[in-house]
Protein backbone atom coordinates (compact mmCIF):
# COMPACT_ATOMS: atom_id res chain seq x y z
CA UNK A 1 0.00 0.00 0.00
CA UNK A 2 1.39 3.71 -0.39
CA UNK A 3 3.56 5.47 2.22
CA UNK A 4 0.18 7.30 3.41
CA UNK A 5 -1.47 4.50 4.73
CA UNK A 6 1.87 3.47 7.51
CA UNK A 7 2.28 7.01 7.86
CA UNK A 8 -1.43 7.88 8.65
CA UNK A 9 -0.61 4.43 11.55
CA UNK A 10 2.35 6.11 12.77
CA UNK A 11 0.36 9.08 13.15
CA UNK A 12 -2.76 7.55 15.16
CA UNK A 13 -0.18 5.76 17.39
CA UNK A 14 1.92 8.82 18.31
CA UNK A 15 -0.82 10.91 18.70
CA UNK A 16 -2.51 8.34 21.59
CA UNK A 17 0.32 6.72 22.84
CA UNK A 18 3.61 8.65 22.25
CA UNK A 19 6.92 8.41 19.90
CA UNK A 20 8.16 5.41 22.42
CA UNK A 21 5.46 3.13 21.59
CA UNK A 22 5.96 3.74 18.31
CA UNK A 23 9.78 2.92 17.79
CA UNK A 24 8.95 -0.38 19.86
CA UNK A 25 5.72 -1.31 17.26
CA UNK A 26 8.09 -0.59 14.76
CA UNK A 27 11.06 -2.48 16.39
CA UNK A 28 8.32 -5.26 16.80
CA UNK A 29 6.85 -5.46 13.43
CA UNK A 30 10.80 -6.00 12.18
CA UNK A 31 10.31 -2.39 9.74
CA UNK A 32 13.47 -0.43 9.55
CA UNK A 33 12.00 2.34 7.67
CA UNK A 34 12.80 5.65 9.02
CA UNK A 35 9.94 7.73 7.53
CA UNK A 36 7.29 6.73 4.81
CA UNK A 37 6.84 8.01 1.89
CA UNK A 38 3.20 8.99 1.10
CA UNK A 39 3.68 8.92 -2.55
CA UNK A 40 5.47 5.56 -2.40
CA UNK A 41 4.10 2.32 -2.73
CA UNK A 42 5.24 -0.34 0.07
CA UNK A 43 4.47 -4.15 0.09
CA UNK A 44 1.00 -4.99 2.04
CA UNK A 45 2.98 -7.50 4.88
CA UNK A 46 4.59 -4.22 5.74
CA UNK A 47 0.88 -2.68 6.77
CA UNK A 48 -0.11 -5.96 8.26
CA UNK A 49 3.01 -6.52 10.74
CA UNK A 50 2.70 -2.64 12.39
CA UNK A 51 -0.88 -3.59 12.78
CA UNK A 52 0.02 -7.12 14.59
CA UNK A 53 2.49 -5.40 16.67
CA UNK A 54 0.70 -2.51 17.82
CA UNK A 55 -2.41 -5.20 18.60
CA UNK A 56 0.35 -7.27 21.05
CA UNK A 57 2.06 -4.40 22.47
CA UNK A 58 -1.21 -2.54 23.13
CA UNK A 59 -3.07 -5.72 24.20
CA UNK A 60 -5.76 -4.62 21.70
CA UNK A 61 -7.22 -6.78 19.03
CA UNK A 62 -5.62 -6.44 15.31
CA UNK A 63 -9.63 -5.87 14.52
CA UNK A 64 -10.17 -3.30 17.48
CA UNK A 65 -6.84 -0.96 15.81
CA UNK A 66 -8.18 -1.23 12.59
CA UNK A 67 -11.39 0.09 13.27
CA UNK A 68 -9.95 2.92 15.17
CA UNK A 69 -7.06 3.44 12.25
CA UNK A 70 -10.75 3.63 9.99
CA UNK A 71 -12.23 6.28 12.61
CA UNK A 72 -8.81 8.17 12.03
CA UNK A 73 -8.34 8.13 8.49
CA UNK A 74 -11.49 9.90 7.87
CA UNK A 75 -11.42 12.51 11.01
CA UNK A 76 -7.40 13.30 10.82
CA UNK A 77 -5.91 11.80 7.29
CA UNK A 78 -8.32 12.02 4.83
CA UNK A 79 -10.05 15.62 6.09
CA UNK A 80 -6.32 17.57 6.74
CA UNK A 81 -4.91 15.75 3.48
CA UNK A 82 -7.50 15.72 0.78
CA UNK A 83 -10.32 18.14 2.07
CA UNK A 84 -11.23 18.90 -1.38
CA UNK A 85 -11.67 15.61 -2.48
CA UNK A 86 -13.54 14.73 0.51
CA UNK A 87 -15.64 18.13 0.19
CA UNK A 88 -16.60 17.44 -3.47
CA UNK A 89 -17.80 13.76 -2.79
CA UNK A 90 -20.68 14.44 -1.16
CA UNK A 91 -22.20 17.22 1.37
CA UNK A 92 -24.51 14.97 3.86
CA UNK A 93 -23.45 10.63 4.91
CA UNK A 94 -25.91 9.61 2.32
CA UNK A 95 -24.28 11.42 -1.12
CA UNK A 96 -21.35 10.50 -0.17
CA UNK A 97 -21.63 7.12 0.42
CA UNK A 98 -23.67 7.21 -2.82
CA UNK A 99 -20.10 8.63 -4.46
CA UNK A 100 -18.05 5.99 -3.29
CA UNK A 101 -18.18 2.87 -5.64
CA UNK A 102 -16.14 6.01 -8.01
CA UNK A 103 -14.40 7.72 -4.37
CA UNK A 104 -11.17 5.90 -5.75
CA UNK A 105 -11.18 6.18 -9.26
CA UNK A 106 -10.07 9.93 -8.45
CA UNK A 107 -7.62 8.87 -5.97
CA UNK A 108 -5.83 6.68 -8.65
CA UNK A 109 -5.53 9.95 -11.00
CA UNK A 110 -2.90 11.07 -8.41
CA UNK A 111 -1.89 7.91 -7.00
CA UNK A 112 -1.36 5.42 -10.31
CA UNK A 113 -0.06 2.15 -8.57
CA UNK A 114 -3.23 2.36 -6.85
CA UNK A 115 -4.91 -1.18 -6.17
CA UNK A 116 -8.08 0.11 -4.44
CA UNK A 117 -11.09 -1.63 -2.82
CA UNK A 118 -14.40 -1.67 -4.96
CA UNK A 119 -17.82 -0.55 -3.43
CA UNK A 120 -21.42 -0.59 -4.39
CA UNK A 121 -24.36 0.66 -2.83
CA UNK A 122 -28.22 -1.60 -3.45
CA UNK A 123 -31.32 -1.34 -0.94
CA UNK A 124 -31.07 2.38 -1.16
CA UNK A 125 -33.10 3.90 1.11
CA UNK A 126 -33.79 7.84 2.30
CA UNK A 127 -31.68 6.32 5.89
CA UNK A 128 -30.07 2.62 5.17
CA UNK A 129 -28.39 1.29 1.94
CA UNK A 130 -26.06 -1.89 1.93
CA UNK A 131 -22.77 -1.57 1.28
CA UNK A 132 -20.89 -3.73 -1.35
CA UNK A 133 -17.47 -4.45 -0.46
CA UNK A 134 -14.69 -6.00 -2.78
CA UNK A 135 -11.44 -6.41 -1.76
CA UNK A 136 -8.36 -8.34 -2.92
CA UNK A 137 -6.94 -7.79 0.40
CA UNK A 138 -8.00 -10.13 3.40
CA UNK A 139 -9.27 -9.14 7.46
CA UNK A 140 -9.91 -5.08 6.25
CA UNK A 141 -13.45 -5.77 7.13
CA UNK A 142 -13.25 -3.75 10.66
CA UNK A 143 -11.54 -1.36 9.41
CA UNK A 144 -14.44 -0.46 6.37
CA UNK A 145 -16.48 -0.69 9.88
CA UNK A 146 -14.23 2.26 11.07
CA UNK A 147 -14.20 4.03 8.09
CA UNK A 148 -18.23 4.41 8.52
CA UNK A 149 -18.16 5.01 12.10
CA UNK A 150 -15.33 8.22 10.90
CA UNK A 151 -17.66 9.45 8.19
CA UNK A 152 -20.70 9.40 10.95
CA UNK A 153 -18.31 11.67 12.48
CA UNK A 154 -17.28 13.98 9.92
CA UNK A 155 -20.75 14.60 8.85
CA UNK A 156 -22.00 14.58 12.34
CA UNK A 157 -24.92 12.28 11.51
CA UNK A 158 -24.34 8.84 14.49
CA UNK A 159 -23.89 5.81 11.94
CA UNK A 160 -24.73 2.12 12.79
CA UNK A 161 -23.01 -0.85 10.78
CA UNK A 162 -23.80 -4.29 10.28
CA UNK A 163 -22.23 -7.25 8.57
CA UNK A 164 -24.58 -8.69 6.52
CA UNK A 165 -22.84 -11.13 4.41
CA UNK A 166 -19.10 -12.63 4.81
CA UNK A 167 -16.58 -12.79 1.58
CA UNK A 168 -16.27 -16.78 1.80
CA UNK A 169 -16.02 -19.89 -0.94
CA UNK A 170 -19.97 -18.82 -1.86
CA UNK A 171 -19.77 -15.19 -2.11
CA UNK A 172 -17.37 -12.86 -3.55
CA UNK A 173 -17.45 -9.95 -1.32
CA UNK A 174 -18.50 -8.37 1.86
CA UNK A 175 -21.92 -7.03 2.86
CA UNK A 176 -22.75 -4.52 5.32
CA UNK A 177 -25.77 -2.83 6.25
CA UNK A 178 -25.46 0.96 6.76
CA UNK A 179 -27.76 2.98 8.97
CA UNK A 180 -28.59 6.67 9.64
CA UNK A 181 -30.77 9.10 11.24
C1 LIG B 1 -9.06 11.29 0.16
C2 LIG B 1 -9.29 10.22 0.85
C3 LIG B 1 -8.71 8.87 0.52
C4 LIG B 1 -7.51 8.53 -0.01
C5 LIG B 1 -6.37 9.45 -0.42
C6 LIG B 1 -7.47 7.07 -0.06
C7 LIG B 1 -6.39 6.33 -0.49
C8 LIG B 1 -6.22 4.99 -0.26
C9 LIG B 1 -4.98 4.26 -0.36
C10 LIG B 1 -3.64 4.85 -0.79
C11 LIG B 1 -5.21 2.97 -0.04
C12 LIG B 1 -4.23 1.80 0.00
C13 LIG B 1 -4.30 1.00 -1.28
C14 LIG B 1 -3.05 1.07 -2.11
O1 LIG B 1 -2.11 1.82 -1.78
O2 LIG B 1 -2.95 0.32 -3.12
C15 LIG B 1 -6.61 2.89 0.31
C16 LIG B 1 -7.22 1.74 0.71
C17 LIG B 1 -8.51 1.67 1.16
N1 LIG B 1 -9.44 2.67 1.14
FE1 LIG B 1 -9.11 4.60 0.62
N2 LIG B 1 -8.65 6.56 0.38
C18 LIG B 1 -9.43 7.62 0.77
C19 LIG B 1 -10.71 7.57 1.27
C20 LIG B 1 -11.40 6.41 1.51
C21 LIG B 1 -12.78 6.35 1.94
C22 LIG B 1 -13.67 7.58 2.17
C23 LIG B 1 -13.07 5.03 2.09
C24 LIG B 1 -14.36 4.40 2.51
C25 LIG B 1 -15.25 4.99 3.25
C26 LIG B 1 -11.90 4.26 1.76
C27 LIG B 1 -11.78 2.89 1.83
C28 LIG B 1 -10.61 2.19 1.66
C29 LIG B 1 -10.41 0.78 2.02
C30 LIG B 1 -11.46 -0.15 2.61
C31 LIG B 1 -9.10 0.47 1.72
C32 LIG B 1 -8.37 -0.86 1.99
C33 LIG B 1 -7.89 -1.53 0.74
C34 LIG B 1 -8.65 -2.79 0.41
O3 LIG B 1 -9.73 -3.02 0.98
O4 LIG B 1 -8.17 -3.55 -0.46
N3 LIG B 1 -10.91 5.12 1.39
N4 LIG B 1 -7.22 4.11 0.14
Amino acid sequence: MYGMVNKAIEEMLVMHHGEDLWEKVKAKAGVAVEVFISNEAYPDELTYALVAAASEILNESPEKILHAFGEHWITHTAQAGYGGLMRAAGRSIDEFLSNLPNFHARVSMIYPKLKPPHFECTDITPNSLSLHYYSERAGLQPFVIGLMSGLGQMFKTPVKVKQLQFKNQDCSHDVFSVTWN
